[in-house]
């Protein structure tokens, strides 16, 4: 499936209005909570980098990994033009394969586990970031909720006009396999003024709490806390992003 091939391109525009340094700071903020000692991060689906950048300017040692050269190439040239020193690997999360154990913290952003779609598969990441983190080792990650992805986003159309960037979203929720489906058409201007189109459709499986507690559980992870929406609470109903955090 094509995802995150020409999208990689414009993600960061439309992705614009996402507060990464408030991302930064709460995630900061849990490994305070944890009283975890961290100075290295694995990150699992970095993307373009919008976490990875600002988080190695803090000083911790990070490697990231993505299953999209595209993404990985946009986090280079920035990582290039801020004079940040990056380790980024390309490669599907589902076959986990790191060579570094002991790590202090692995972390997964911005609904990355959502595009694990096989429990199996997801079950693997847990078990393979388990046998990677030292004793005491944290683990950060989010989903989109199951809420957001069957209701919110559910079969519904989303569309936005920009001067030089277009694009329609149309979903379809499988409610017996919990996926959803995004069929996603772009136009961006090019310098000749012209729109030019592109495809992708996106895959995403809407995961409840109970599933990825249990998977987690399976994992070896114990001390599990599970938080909605940026916050220190317990998700509610209505929450868009749930927030794990489990230590080793
Ligand atoms: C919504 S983006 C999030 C990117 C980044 N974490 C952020 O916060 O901006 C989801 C990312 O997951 C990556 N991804 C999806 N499936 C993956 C897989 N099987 N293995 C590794 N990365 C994957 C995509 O390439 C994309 O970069």
């Amino acid at each position: 499936m094509d995802q995150y091939r020409d999208f990689a391109f414009i993600y960061d525009e439309l992705m614009n209005e996402v507060d990464y340094n408030g991302w930064v700071k709460y995630i900061e903020d849990i490994i305070k909570n944890e009283n975890a000692k961290v100075q290295n991060i694995l990150e699992l689906a970095c993307g373009t980098g919008n976490l990875t950048i600002p988080l190695t300017k803090k000083n911790y040692d990070i490697a990231g990994i993505d299953i999209s050269e595209e993404m990985l190439s946009v986090a280079r040239e920035k990582a290039e033009k801020e004079g940040v020193e990056l380790v980024l690997l390309q490669q599907d999360i589902a076959q986990l394969d790191f060579d570094i154990t002991n790590l202090d913290c692995v972390l997964c952003a911005c609904d990355g586990f959502n595009y694990i779609t096989y429990d199996d598969d997801l079950e693997n990441v847990f078990t393979k970031t388990y046998e990677l983190l030292k004793e005491d080792g944290v683990f950060i990650f989010d989903i989109s909720s199951f809420y957001k992805l069957s209701t919110i986003l559910g079969n519904n159309m989303y569309g936005e006009n920009r001067d030089d960037i277009a694009y329609m979203w149309q979903n379809y929720f499988d409610d017996e396999e919990n996926l959803v489906e995004m069929e996603l058409a772009f136009f961006i201007k090019d310098e000749f003024e012209k729109f030019e189109r592109f495809e992708e459709v996106h895959q995403q499986r809407a995961y409840t709490e109970d599933e990825i507690l249990d998977m987690l559980k399976s994992s070896g992870f114990k001390n599990i806390k599970v938080y909605g929406d940026f916050t220190f609470e317990a998700p509610k109903q209505d929450s868009q992003r749930i927030f794990f955090v489990c230590k080793k």
